[in-house]
């Protein structure tokens, strides 16, 4: 790619930067003027979270057109029992056949998006198959939070716990970037996926300098991280390691990422990862684990 071509498009994520101040100011705009409860303002976490949820509630649709890779693909092909972590608004599940699907949970922490997680669910044709949950994908607030629902635990649906894995497929899009413990939160989603279940990625992280990406277009992911993108981004990281995140959760029997737009600012991995431990049926009918 011609340098010239090169520079518009590093640039181009600074868009989303001004777009993000912009919903702060107006968030807190808002706070104070009409609902004249400045002290709002002090809880930092909220005050986050809302203007991000401003954000996305206003650019989400349109920042889901396209999507990376072969993610629409991916998610045409979930079924069974289906964790979505971090839904937002319900963007992505249009995406899905929910013929497939038995049911779906959809953890979303900001509770400004539900409605529009609810009412995208109902026109994707979810019906009572999709359910809403308050919470994160971290383990401390999923766990309570699915056991509540009665999908994990004695009084559930499939009676599961989170040690067994319940879940047929997991899916994470544009949500690991957020997430305030990645490691442990993507180890908590490994125990919830059923040996043999399947996760779909699709996360952009940091740049790959030293293999497919470029020096710099990491440099400006340390720019940008320093004019605030995650303060401003409701806590997304551009300089993730989640693949390695991934990777050490445990033991994958398929491992199948792969990088869109490497030498971009906002580089993707997409792909599906099969957990190990399938049971398998071999021809004399004894199962084992593989
Ligand atoms: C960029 S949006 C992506 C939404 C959706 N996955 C999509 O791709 O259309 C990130 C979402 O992650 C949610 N989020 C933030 N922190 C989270 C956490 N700790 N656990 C789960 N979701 C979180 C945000 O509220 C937001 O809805």
């Amino acid at each position: 790619m011609a340098f010239a071509d090169y520079i518009p498009m590093l640039l181009r994520p600074s868009i989303l930067l001004f777009m993000s101040i912009k919903h702060f100011i107006l968030t807190m705009f808002e706070i104070v003027f009409q609902e004249r409860q400045p002290s709002k303002l002090l809880n930092l976490t909220d005050l986050r979270f809302r203007s991000f949820a401003r954000l996305w509630a206003a650019n989400g649709e349109a920042m889901s057109v396209e999507m990376p890779g072969p993610l629409n693909s991916l998610l045409s092909q979930c079924s069974g029992l289906v964790l979505d972590i971090g839904p937002g608004s319900g963007e992505m599940l249009s995406r899905f056949n929910p013929k497939r699907i038995k049911a779906i949970y959809g953890a979303e922490p900001a509770v400004d998006l539900h409605p529009g997680l609810v009412r995208n669910a109902t026109k994707a044709g979810f019906g009572g198959k999709y359910h809403a949950l308050l919470c994160g994908g971290e383990p401390e607030s999923l766990i309570p939070a699915l056991a509540k629902s009665g999908v994990l635990g004695g009084n559930g649906a499939t009676g599961g716990t989170a040690d067994d894995g319940i879940f047929d497929e997991i899916c994470c899009v544009r949500v690991l970037c957020g997430v305030p413990t990645p490691r442990e939160t993507v180890k908590g989603l490994y125990k919830l996926l059923k040996p043999g279940g399947r996760m779909v990625v699709c996360e952009h992280v940091v740049n790959p300098w030293r293999t497919e990406g470029r020096v710099l277009a990491r440099v400006v992911q340390l720019v940008y991280t320093l004019l605030g993108w995650p303060f401003f981004m409701g806590g997304c990281e551009l300089q993730r390691h989640t693949e390695v995140f991934l990777r050490e959760a445990g033991e994958w029997e398929e491992f199948k990422l792969a990088y869109v737009d490497p030498q971009h600012a906002v580089p993707f991995i997409v792909g599906e990862l099969k957990k190990a431990g399938a049971l398998k049926v071999s021809e004399g009918g004894a199962r084992s684990l593989r």
